[in-house]
This record gives structure tokens, C-alpha cells and sequence, in this order.
């Protein structure tokens, strides 16, 4: 449905050139809208955030102003524009460029409110449309056990673990570090029949090998020096619920003949003790490890490797499905900047390009390391391939020089133009179809004085390309 959320004002952000409450806001106040005001110098308005709609009151069109107007565009990409002009506003090309490519709509003083209405009730519509739209295409790109992803991988994936939540079989999920192996065996936890039960993990490979037994088997009392009391041991307190074994493949020896009999019997001895007792646990492993080549050098018993290979499931590489690399980095950027509680902030293009060239040899986690890190340190309103510690990679150097490319031809036709006009500065600004402030801005930008100052060849330009 589009329409209006619960608690969701219809809020216009109202943008002049000059402070204080005009004429146009106190009329579309009385006409119900609640208008947030905002002008140049004081760009942060509490509750913009909030607003579906933008007005835009050309008073002054001055460089400053584009400025403003520029910085507000791409600080609030969501927000559908209405600019408020004089008829003969119009007529200038800057403003119609700037119209035909920032604004929804236009609207010709002075106010005619039932006209205006009509078009900001439209603006508000398409926002809201837009913003449902958006809202699904999330839902789809994550599931409600926090999967993300759209890959052919990621469906297949979210298939086995529906599958593997049907029975109470053991699973084994293989994948390289990061690739959410852990995930994985949470979320069939989650849809199967123990999901009220405990879900305990354990990570084989951190345990000290001299605790391990006794952390997965219990103890008795007595049963070594400082066991005073009964302990109840993993194993044992996964008990109708799941437990997962983490890197299954680094387990000892000795354990995995221990871990094949729980398998085999569904049964435990605490050490110390001679009492077996019934664990009705689910069984979940998972391992970074090659395990056919660790049976091939005896590192892993092939009989263990068969009772726990009853259902497998591979987990994808990152580089093998770049088309969930988008969607992961927008999930936790938007996950990192919520629990930060930070203001908006998105990607630049090149960071998205630079990511989806980058092989991610630590997939998920790497991913989500490098976003938050990003994040901390990024100062603007989109993160740099460099906060991400992904500069020197290709795609960013293509984008760089695309932009140099850019900016050279800029410059290169700002001081044609001015040769052309004899240094007519008017004359040059409306040629290149910008007004005298924006002209000396580039000026200023491509440090364009000199040529413009020096006579009519383009030496200094050259000089300048050497
Ligand atoms: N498809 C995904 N959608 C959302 N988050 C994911 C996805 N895959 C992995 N993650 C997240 O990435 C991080 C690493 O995932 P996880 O710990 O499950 O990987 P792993 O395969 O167990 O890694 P390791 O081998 O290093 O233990 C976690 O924060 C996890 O939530
Ligand atoms: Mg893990």
C-alpha cells in the first residue's frame, strides 16, 4: 500500500536564501503542511531527516546558494523537489538546468495554493512510493534470520537450510573463513523443531587442549584435582536444543573418537563419572578446512567425517557472488550507522566500484570489518574507497581519471571561452550557459587565473597539462 506510515507527518523542507519565516511558508502552514525551514549557514535542521518533500524559493541565485542547493541534494537524495520561481526566473539557463535536472516539479509565483497543493500532494505521493519500493526490495534482499544476499547461491543456501531445519540429522557446513558458516547453523537452528531449545556453540579450535574434554563432557566431583563440584559440560547443556561444533577440523585426535561415540550413541560419560547419559542435541560442525584432504593425511577420521557429512552444506566466497557485495556493505553500513546512532551517510560511486572489484579473501567478515572501520574514520557524507582501504585498487583508478578527464575539459573549455570573448567575462559565462558566480568558482576551482589573465594563446593551459 502507499500512503502515509503511522507517525509519518507530511513535512516539506522549505529553502530560501534568506532567514526567517517568508510569506509562501506561512501560507502552506496554514494550509496543514508542516514546514521545517532551512537556509545557507544552517544546514541542520533537526527533523529534515522526516521530510518527503523539498521547496526551493529561488529569492537570490547567487554561487553561494547553488552551493547550498548542491550539498542539500545529495545530502537528501530521497526527497522530491518543487522549486518556487518568478516567471522570469526561467529564462535563465542555470536555473532551468538546474530545475530539469534536480526538481519533481516547478511552480510560478505568486502562490496559487490549490495549484501548489496538487503538485506537493504528487511529490509526496511518488516519495512515498518510492520509499515502499525500497522497503520491499530490502525485504527480499534480507531474510528474517538476517541472511543477506540475492545471489543464485544465496536462494540455494536459504533452500538447504529449510531443508536441513525439516529433519534432526547432523549437518556440515564447509566454506571459507567468513563466509557465515556460524550464520548458517543459527538460522537452522532458528526454523527446526528445537528452536526453543538452547543453540551453544563451540569453537574446537580456541578450547586449550588439556580443558576440552571436560568442557564438552562435564565432570564429576572429584574427578581431578580442583573439581569440587559437578560440572555440566557443553554437550550436555545443548540438550534439546543444537549444538554447534566450529572448526570441526581442528578438533584432537582422542576428541573425535569421543565425539563419534556421541554421535553413534546419542550418549555421554562426564569425566569422572560412569553414568551415561542421554543428550538428545542436534548436531551442527563446520570447518574452513579441506576435511577430505585432512582424512587423506590422517588428520581426520574418516569415520567421524561420515557421520557428520549426513546433510552438507557449502557456503559461497564472496568473489563468487559479487552481486550480494552491494547489498552486504548498504546492510551494515545502515546496521553500523543506526547502532552509532550516526547521520545519513552512503557510498561514493567509486567505493562501490572499488568493492565490487576487490576479491574480499575474508568475505563476510571482512566486509564488515572494513565498513565499520570506514565509518569511524569517514568524514564526509559517503565513504572514499580509501576510507575503506581500497584506493589503490583499479576500478578507483579509473574513476579518478575519468574525474581528471572531466576536469581538464572543463577547464580546458572555461579558458577558450575566455579567449574567445577577449576576456569578456560576462560574455564567457553565457556562452558556457553558467552564471558570472559559478564562472569565477571554476576559475577559482581549476586555478584558471593566470591563463585567464595571460594573453590569448593557450600556452599557460599546456603548461599546465605538462
Ligand atoms: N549472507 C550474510 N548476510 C548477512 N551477514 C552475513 C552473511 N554472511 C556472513 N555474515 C556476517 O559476517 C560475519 C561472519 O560470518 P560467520 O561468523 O557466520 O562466518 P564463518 O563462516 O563462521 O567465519 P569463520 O570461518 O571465520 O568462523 C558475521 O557477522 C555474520 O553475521
Ligand atoms: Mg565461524
Amino acid at each position: 500500500m502507499i500512503g502515509q506510515a503511522e507517525g509519518d507527518d507530511r513535512s516539506i523542507l522549505f529553502l530560501t536564501s534568506s532567514s526567517g519565516s517568508s510569506q509562501p511558508i506561512q501560507r502552506l502552514r496554514s494550509a496543514g503542511w508542516h514546514v521545517i525551514s532551512c537556509n545557507p549557514g544552517q544546514e541542520s535542521v533537526e527533523g529534515i531527516d522526516l521530510c518527503q518533500i523539498g521547496i526551493v524559493h529561488f529569492q537570490k541565485f547567487n554561487a553561494e546558494f547553488i552551493a547550498f542547493l548542491e550539498n542539500m541534494f545529495g545530502r537528501y537524495p530521497d526527497i522530491r523537489w518543487i522549486a518556487l520561481v518568478e516567471k522570469n526566473q526561467l529564462e535563465n539557463s542555470r536555473i532551468k538546468t538546474l530545475i530539469s535536472e534536480n526538481f519533481h516539479d516547478f511552480h510560478t509565483m505568486p502562490i496559487d495554493l490549490d495549484r501548489l497543493n496538487v503538485i506537493l500532494g504528487h511529490a509526496y505521493g511518488f516519495n512515498r512510493l518510492v520509499h515502499d519500493a525500497k522497503r520491499n526490495e530490502h525485504l527480499k534482499v534480507i531474510d528474517e534470520y538476517g541472511i543477506v544476499g540475492v545471489s543464485q547461491q544465496i536462494a540455494h543456501l536459504r533452500n538447504l537450510i529449510r531443508k536441513a531445519a525439516t529433519t534432526d540429522s547432523p549437518v556440515l557446513i564447509l566454506g571459507e573463513s567468513g563466509t557465515g558458516k556460524e550464520l548458517v547453523a543459527s538460522a537452522i537452528h532458528a526454523q527446526s523443531a528445537k528452536r526453543d531449545g538452547p543453540f551453544i556453540a563451540v569453537n574446537c579450535a580456541s578450547l586449550p587442549a588439556t580443558l576440552i574434554q571436560s568442557e564438552l563432557f562435564g565432570y564429576e566431583k572429584g574427578a581431578f584435582t580442583g573439581a569440587e563440584s559437578r560440572k555440566i559440560g557443553l554437550i550436555e547443556s545443548a540438550a534439546g536444543g543444537t549444538l554447534f561444533l566450529d572448526e570441526i577440523g581442528d578438533l584432537s585426535a582422542s576428541l573425535q573418537v569421543n565425539l563419534l561415540r556421541f554421535l553413534q550413541e546419542k550418549r555421554i560419560t562426564r569425566v569422572g563419572g560412569h553414568e551415561e547419559i542421554p543428550v538428545n542435541a542436534r548436531v551442527i560442525a563446520a570447518t574452513n578446512l579441506d576435511l577430505e584432504s585432512e582424512i587423506e593425511s590422517e588428520a581426520f577420521r574418516k569415520d567421524l567425517y561420515y557421520r557428520l557429512n549426513v546433510i552438507q552444506i557449502k557456503t559461497a566466497s564472496l568473489r563468487e557472488r559479487r552481486e550480494d557485495i552491494e547489498h552486504l556493505a548498504r546492510h551494515f553500513l545502515e546496521k553500523f550507522r543506526s547502532e552509532r546512532k550516526r547521520g545519513k551517510i552512503g557510498f561514493s560511486a567509486e567505493a562501490i566500484m572499488a568493492m565490487h572489484q576487490y576479491d574480499w579473501p575474508g568475505n563476510v567478515r571482512e566486509l564488515s570489518n572494513k565498513i565499520l572501520r570506514a565509518l569511524i574514520i569517514a568524514e564526509g557524507r559517503a565513504i572514499t574507497a580509501a576510507d575503506l582501504e581500497l584506493a589503490g585498487s583499479r576500478a578507483s583508478q579509473i574513476i579518478t581519471s575519468l574525474d581528471e578527464v572531466r576536469s581538464e575539459a572543463e577547464a580546458r573549455a572555461i579558458v577558450k571561452m575566455i579567449i574567445f570573448t577577449k576576456k569578456n567575462m560576462s560574455e564567457t559565462a553565457r556562452l558556457l550557459g553558467v552564471t558570472r558566480a559559478t564562472l569565477y568558482r571554476l576559475i577559482a576551482k581549476h586555478n584558471l587565473l593566470a591563463s585567464a589573465q595571460r594573453d590569448d594563446n593557450e600556452a599557460s593551459l599546456t603548461a599546465r597539462e605538462g
